[in-house]
């Protein structure tokens, strides 16, 4: 139909991909094979069966087991230009693309490996793409904080900050440290909160932290005079909805709330999260919500007119875009 083609074809930025997440069961294999390294599966369709989860941890468990392949710069090289090829067939003009470094340097993976590898294969890309590193907050604070650290010598190939992993029981609060050192350093901060996690987590991501977005946030609804807030101060949150079928925070896209944030007036855009994992790219994500919430052409320019207002272009760079 005509508002497929038009959602399909109209430039948008991504503002809330996991890189890891974007490594596709084929090139886990490849690189298994190429690295040597074993799998607890015999083949691409049996690692593929395992992409059933129940919630956000069983999902991590698989996730962390396929970020295992990963051992050489030209690996993360070869990950990042096989997502930014898909980005680009679904006219992604701009990413702005979380990395988890833990997963990497707690396998005694150099930083400066995992960072180059997924730097220079932004710099070769047409799509412009800068790198936000993310904490793992299910880890200490004093870890993130030695992984900030060990990250400074590539403070020029990042722009800012994130946290992810397992929410609930790990809230915000918990990395006060580490992310006022990083605004100390003139980095952009963002957190995921309300995915798993009740509002309470949202409200310490913007007080505590002082984010400038909030990963999926999907659960403020919950709580008006937070929902009121978002709106009002023009919180965007970046919603992923196919990933949020797929790890059962609501029942079935038709139950997916996102028509009732922007109802609420808040900046919503919408992203991959897991592509790999969760059934489909950007493109995909859209057509799903599309297909199934009541949303219109006007819906359709706001979600990309979103989706570049609330990178961290610079302004003179977004305005192209506007
Ligand atoms: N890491 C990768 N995907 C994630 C998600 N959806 N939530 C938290 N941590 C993640
Ligand atoms: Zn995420």
């Amino acid at each position: 139909t005509q508002i497929r083609h038009i959602v399909q074809n109209m430039p948008k930025a991504e503002l809330h991909i996991h890189i890891e997440g974007s490594l596709e069961p084929e090139l886990i294999f490849a690189l298994a094979q190429r690295n040597g390294v074993q799998l607890a599966y015999p083949s691409v369709e049996a690692l593929r069966a395992a992409y059933a989860f129940k919630d956000l941890q069983s999902f991590l468990d698989i996730y962390y087991a396929g970020a295992s392949v990963l051992l050489k710069e030209q690996d993360f090289y070869d990950m990042t230009a096989a997502y930014l090829a898909r980005a680009k067939a679904d006219h992604v003009r701009h990413a702005e693309i979380f990395f988890d470094p833990q997963t990497h340097t707690s396998r005694g993976v150099p930083m400066g490996d995992v960072i180059n590898g997924i730097h220079r294969a932004c710099a070769d890309s047409d799509v412009s793409a800068t790198l936000i590193l993310c904490f793992l907050r299910h880890l200490s604070e004093d870890d993130a904080l030695a992984t900030l650290e060990a990250a400074l010598p590539y403070r020029d190939k990042f722009i800012g900050v994130g946290l992810d992993s397992s929410e609930v029981g790990h809230p915000p609060e918990k990395f006060t440290r580490v992310f006022a050192r990083a605004r100390e350093l003139g980095l952009h901060l963002v957190a995921h909160a309300g995915e798993e996690g009740p509002p309470a987590y949202i409200w310490s991501a913007l007080d505590v932290l002082h984010v400038e977005r909030i990963d999926h946030g999907v659960r403020c609804l919950e709580d008006a005079e937070l929902t009121r807030r978002l709106a009002a101060e023009k919180m965007a949150l970046t919603v992923c909805p196919l990933s949020n079928i797929k790890l059962r925070v609501f029942d079935d896209m038709g139950q997916h709330n996102l028509l009732s944030l922007l109802d609420a007036g808040i900046v919503v855009t919408i992203n991959s999260d897991d592509p790999a994992y969760f059934g489909g790219y950007l493109n995909e994500n859209y057509l799903a919500t599309f297909d199934s919430l009541p949303l219109g052409l006007q819906h359709a320019h706001e979600l990309a007119k979103n989706s570049f207002a609330a990178s961290f272009l610079p302004a003179e760079q977004k305005q192209k875009f506007l």
